[in-house]
């Protein structure tokens, strides 16, 4: 049974911009009370006006993510707030596109407080309400490069790829109560991720882009049938098995890949 139903609740964070900001709106227009949640006040102003045409005691809060000793708190007043939370969706992440030999120390620490640490804390702190009430879906929105590091993003991509084991270890702990885990990843999602500053450029330029919805439609599937792992566009799968088949055919081909790209002078283009 989905979780997403009209006159339910979810917390969606970093619902400022992009996959978050979509997602908080098609889940309000499900009938769900969203809270959001990021940095930038008047980037979620309009989201949550937005949610409010659906569900107008849908909230928003200004908090910066990555202040780890203020994630219990910032939990607790969501679910006080909200009146509960029926589903946690952990999205606010920030990108890192470094090669390994320039990377700086902040570039691998703060990836990792944010896109790991955060939502973990954030998950601890909701989880007791959920499995109290009875009632519950964790949803980590991980990254194809969890399951398949691209060269360039090492820093983000381990963090993803931690998000998904922890994920993977929660499942199976909450396997015989009402409260379930899920991670869901993007492939390539056309979002402002690609243009934030101190990034190097990207090495997808070459995948379609999908517009934000195709997130949410995921979601929703994924939700109703209850599949612990799915990716937007679902073809990701296969990519992903066939590189657990053979991961040194997968890892020289990708070498080749990078090699063409240089070659080309690729990227040009952030
Ligand atoms: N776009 C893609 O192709 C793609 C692919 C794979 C995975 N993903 C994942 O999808 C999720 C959403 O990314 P997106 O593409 O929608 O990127 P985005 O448009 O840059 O959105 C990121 C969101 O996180 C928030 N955020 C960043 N730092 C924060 C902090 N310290 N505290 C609180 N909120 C913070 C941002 O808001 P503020 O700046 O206002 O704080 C924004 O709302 C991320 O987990 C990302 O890793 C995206």
């Amino acid at each position: 049974m989905t979780v997403v139903t009209a006159g339910g609740t979810a917390l969606v964070t970093g619902a400022s911009t992009g996959i978050g900001a979509q997602l908080a709106v098609d889940l309000a227009a499900q009938g769900m009370t969203v809270g959001i949640c990021a940095r930038r006040a008047e980037r979620l102003a309009g989201v949550l006006e937005a949610c409010r045409r659906h569900t107008p005691a849908s909230r928003s809060w200004t908090v910066d993510l990555s202040d780890l000793d203020a994630i219990a708190a910032f939990g607790a007043r969501a679910e006080a707030e909200l009146g509960s939370i029926d589903l946690l969706v952990n999205n606010a992440a920030m990108p890192k596109r470094r090669f390994v030999t320039a990377l700086r120390d902040d570039e691998i620490d703060d990836p990792i407080r944010l896109n790991y640490l955060s939502p973990v804390r954030l998950t601890k702190a909701v989880l007791p309400g959920m499995l109290a009430r009875g009632k519950g879906a964790v949803v980590c929105i991980g990254s194809v490069a969890a399951r398949m590091s691209p060269p360039g993003e090492t820093s983000y991509s381990a963090t993803k790829a931690a998000l998904t084991a922890f994920c993977e270890g929660l499942a199976v702990e909450l396997w015989d109560t009402p409260v379930s885990a899920h991670v869901l990843h993007p492939g390539i999602i056309a979002t402002e991720l690609f243009d934030l500053p101190d990034n190097d450029p990207s090495y997808a330029d070459d995948i379609e882009a999908l517009p934000a919805s195709a997130v949410t439609e995921a979601l929703l599937e994924q939700l109703a049938s209850g599949a612990f792992e799915a990716y937007v566009p679902s073809w990701f799968a296969d990519i992903a098995s066939g590189k657990a088949a053979n991961l040194d055919g997968y890892l020289s081909g990708a070498a080749e890949y990078l090699r063409a790209k240089q070659a080309d002078g690729d990227p040009g283009e952030s």
